[in-house]
């Protein structure tokens, strides 16, 4: 019944993925995964320390779960250079604190919406609203989207739907402790040949082949893309799914900033956040065994530890880390790729709103512009955003006041740019982000084990970039690692996982 609601309505119709959720929260919930610290195939000792490095969302998380999985004993290093959060951030405008890095988590986001109930936050849901004008400016709108494309609209949330429905498979093989050692054994699991494919081939040609128009991708499709990832249509199919996926979900923010998530993991953890640089990781052997030693630099000075486990949790590529590794034969290869700048300004004040065409402010009915593909233009999107703390009495600005907008661009914005958007303003914070891979830079996806027992989460980045892509791949390493450490290969790299965890219920 649901499914064939789901086919007649032209907007997402959640119920299919709600029963998905559904059983995947009853996986979760009712998980079969062992004790903590209890021994799987191999008896190893628990490793006695493990370093991770990086407190972003993803490292936070893998920290919780590699605790979650080794049990309490493990002695956890955070290392941290700046601050907790990563790219999860706020800036403050009139002592209230808004989002200048990643703002909005998608409604099937489970591991998210976990964290969120382990500790004790809460949500706050946004309705966004998009409105379609035939200008240099898209204003998307449900209806007139729908007016204007029909088919293409409905083919797009059709193919949206079942990528979304693959994907959260992995949330059942995780509840069953199913880890995986590459990125593309992970995807062939939840969605075979065709998910592989989709990090290779463009979002634009997978829609073209499911029937969605030209016209369609490149008036809207390349709108919401620019808004998201910053990048055109030719952007891998299953990063433009995630983030399609966003544009037309359910979306909702952390109570207080979606950074809390990460400075309250770690403290649930009782890891030791470390405050210093990681320069290099080194590798050294006595007796068989193996240890990787972290050299770091502080205000103090240099120092150094050594570990049985590191995770790498920040990205690795030849324009961003300075973090070498030293001593590994065959040499940790180096990681092409570049990573893609977005500019955030958080700007208060007042809309120039006859700049987009609506002379008397009082009538500007937007909260959200889109951009089409115009080289004149400067900026990519922006949107009247709402502080992290909504009271009870929040109400969000008439169009004549003054409000707080984020404003996207690819570099920083000039005075006589802003001076455009903007009749005037009371300030301007601008936040230069390593935001996302720039997803054209690199052929092939990066690996998830570095050496035995260093691994990288954010090689997932190069799959898709987002809050939940981030620990999803902390879930995967977290298990890969105990999973490994105890010598349990039934756990890793399975194939046929659906008929298996059917069978394991
Ligand atoms: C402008 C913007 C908007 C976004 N919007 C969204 C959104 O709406 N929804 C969504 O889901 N995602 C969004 N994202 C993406 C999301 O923010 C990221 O995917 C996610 O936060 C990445 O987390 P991470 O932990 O993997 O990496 P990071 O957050 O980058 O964490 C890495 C950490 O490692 C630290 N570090 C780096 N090198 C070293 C070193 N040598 N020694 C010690 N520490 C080091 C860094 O300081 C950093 O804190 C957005 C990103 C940006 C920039
Ligand atoms: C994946 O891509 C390869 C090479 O481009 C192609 O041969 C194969 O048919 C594709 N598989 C699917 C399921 O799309
Ligand atoms: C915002 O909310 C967080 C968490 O709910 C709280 O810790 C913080 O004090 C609040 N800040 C303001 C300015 O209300
Ligand atoms: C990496 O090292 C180079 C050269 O020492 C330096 O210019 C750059 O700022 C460093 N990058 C980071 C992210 O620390
Ligand atoms: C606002 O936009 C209009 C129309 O593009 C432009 O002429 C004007 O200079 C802009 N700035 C202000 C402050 O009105």
């Amino acid at each position: 019944m649901a499914a064939a609601e789901a086919a007649h309505r032209p907007w997402p119709a959640a119920s299919r993925l709600l029963a998905w959720l559904a059983v995947a929260v009853a996986v979760a919930v009712a998980g079969t995964w062992r004790a903590p610290g209890a021994a799987a195939a191999g008896d190893a000792a628990p490793p006695g320390k493990i370093a991770v490095i990086g407190a972003g969302i993803g490292g936070s998380s893998v920290a919780h779960f590699l605790q979650q999985h080794f049990g309490p004993q493990v002695e956890l290093d955070v290392y941290e250079k700046d601050h907790v959060g990563g790219r999860l951030a706020t800036v403050t405008v009139n002592k209230q604190q808004y989002e200048s890095g990643g703002a909005s988590i998608h409604s099937l986001n489970l591991h998210m919406q976990d964290f969120v109930k382990l500790l004790g936050k809460s949500a706050i849901f946004s309705g966004e609203q998009f409105v379609l004008e035939e200008t240099d400016w898209y204003l998307l709108n449900l209806f007139r989207l729908w007016w204007h494309y029909g088919m293409s609209f409905l083919r797009l949330q059709m193919w949206v739907e079942e990528v979304m429905e693959k994907f959260m498979r992995i949330y059942k093989y995780q509840a069953h402790g199913y880890a995986f050692t590459q990125l593309e054994k992970l995807l062939h699991s939840l969605g075979g040949d065709a998910f592989v494919n989709m990090t290779q081939r463009s979002v634009a040609e997978s829609l073209l082949e499911v029937g969605v128009t030209q016209r369609f991708i490149d008036d809207v499709i390349a709108a919401i893309l620019r808004a998201s990832y910053g990048q055109s249509v030719l952007l891998p199919a299953f990063a433009g799914a995630m983030s399609l996926a966003g544009a037309q979900g359910n979306m909702w923010a952390v109570e207080g900033g979606n950074k809390l998530i990460c400075s309250s993991l770690l403290k649930l953890t009782k890891a030791n956040v470390i405050q210093a640089t990681v320069k290099a990781v080194s590798l050294h052997s006595s007796e068989g065994k193996t240890f990787y030693q972290v050299h770091y630099e502080d205000e103090e000075g240099q120092g150094s530890s050594f570990y049985d486990i590191v995770v790498i949790a920040t990205q690795l590529h030849n324009n961003k880390n300075n973090i070498t590794f030293q001593s590994f034969d065959p040499p940790v290869s180096d990681f092409p790729g570049l990573f893609h700048t977005t500019v955030t300004s958080i700007v208060h004040g007042y809309l120039n709103s006859s700049y987009f065409g609506f002379p008397d402010p009082k009538l500007f009915p937007y909260a959200s512009v889109l951009t089409t593909d115009a080289p004149s233009l400067f900026f990519s999107s922006m949107d009247n955003i709402c502080p992290v703390n909504i009271s009870g009495a929040f109400r969000r600005k008439q169009p004549q006041d003054a409000a707080v907008w984020r404003v996207h661009s690819h570099r920083p914005l000039e005075k006589q740019e802003l001076k455009v958007l903007f009749r005037s303003y009371y300030s301007v914070q601008v936040t230069e982000w390593q935001a996302y891979p720039d997803y054209g830079s690199a052929k092939s996806l990066p690996p998830i084990i570095l050496h035995d027992n260093l691994y990288y989460l954010n090689s997932v980045e190069w799959v898709a970039s987002s809050m939940e892509m981030a620990v999803v791949a902390a879930k995967n390493v977290a298990l890969l690692a105990y999973n490994l450490w105890h010598r349990d290969v039934e756990k890793i790299d399975q194939k046929d996982l659906m008929h298996k965890v059917k069978t394991e219920l």
